[in-house]
């Protein structure tokens, strides 16, 4: 049996980057909220419970420092926290605030702003928030057929997957008189997925690592159960059907953006010990 993980599998640079500003701050002052899960992992959520970082839900709640995450927050929120002293640390990605420029930069020029992506993801809330009007959310060609306007201006949830992208644009370019678009997905999506489909289409079973409330992970799960039917998605090696490698001579493990080496690594000795 050939056990391969994916190139690019596991934290990206704005999660790492997210983490390692927490852990600063934690090791300096002991303790911190963070607005919302750090990364959407249930199993580091609760190391860093443990290491002095509580989840709140609402800015209201703060009376100390906030981690703002990599996913961003509404602009409102800033507003929030100034007026009411709240002190943050904003770990938000750099791409995703160069998704948010973009927002802002085309609904000042007047574009109606069509932000492809999940709209309940809080990534996704963020960007709404930084058009003057109403941005509209959509997230497939069904979606984009039912667009109708002058002129549209595109960006992307930073994960989203390239192929769906691609078709969602280019429905849209049916439906409008100009199209100006930015492919805000971000580079370790489109890494992390080209690696993903690559050893999806030469394993017998793809093991997708993942908090299930990740977006960046279900969107990995689709792209390999397109290539390899025996995809599975789990979040820690706990959940193997050990069934599920009978008569496998190839397995490929990938895991999203926000899960740690140490689970995927806990994975892989789990299957290469069957
Ligand atoms: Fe940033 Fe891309 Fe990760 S937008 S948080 S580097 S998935």
């Amino acid at each position: 049996m050939k056990i391969t993980i994916a190139e690019n599998a596991g934290f990206c640079y704005g999660v790492m980057r997210a983490i390692s500003m927490a852990d600063e701050y934690i090791k300096k002052k002991g303790s911190i909220y963070s607005f919302g899960p750090i990364i959407h992992n249930p199993q580091v959520v609760a190391d860093y419970e443990h290491k002095g970082m509580h989840v709140i839900e609402s800015i209201g709640d703060a009376n100390k420092p906030v981690l703002i995450r990599s996913h961003g927050v509404p602009s409102d929120v800033y507003m929030k926290m100034q007026s009411k002293n709240i002190k943050y640390i904003d770990a938000t990605c750099p791409f995703v605030k160069e998704a948010q420029d973009y927002v802002k930069h085309l609904s000042e020029e007047g574009y109606s702003v069509v932000i492809i992506g999940d709209k309940h993801h809080p990534e996704v809330k963020a960007h709404i928030s930084y058009a003057d009007s109403k941005a509209v959310v959509i997230n497939s060609v069904d979606d984009a057929k039912k667009v109708n306007m002058e002129r549209i201006g595109v960006i992307s949830q930073t994960t989203q997957s390239v192929d769906r992208f691609s078709k969602i644009v280019g429905e849209l370019s049916k439906h409008c008189k100009e199209l100006k678009v930015y492919n805000t997905i971000c580079d370790a999506t489109k890494n992390r997925q080209d690696a993903a489909s690559s050893l999806a289409k030469v394993s017998d079973v793809m093991i997708v690592i993942g908090g299930r409330n990740s977006a960046n992970t279900r969107r990995l799960y689709e792209i390999c159960k397109h290539y390899c039917d025996k995809t599975y998605h789990i979040e820690t090696a706990k959940e193997i059907d050990n069934s599920w490698f009978t008569n496998a001579e190839s397995i490929g493990i990938t895991a999203g953006a926000s899960t740690p080496s140490y689970i995927i690594e806990r994975v892989f000795n789990y299957i290469k010990e069957l």
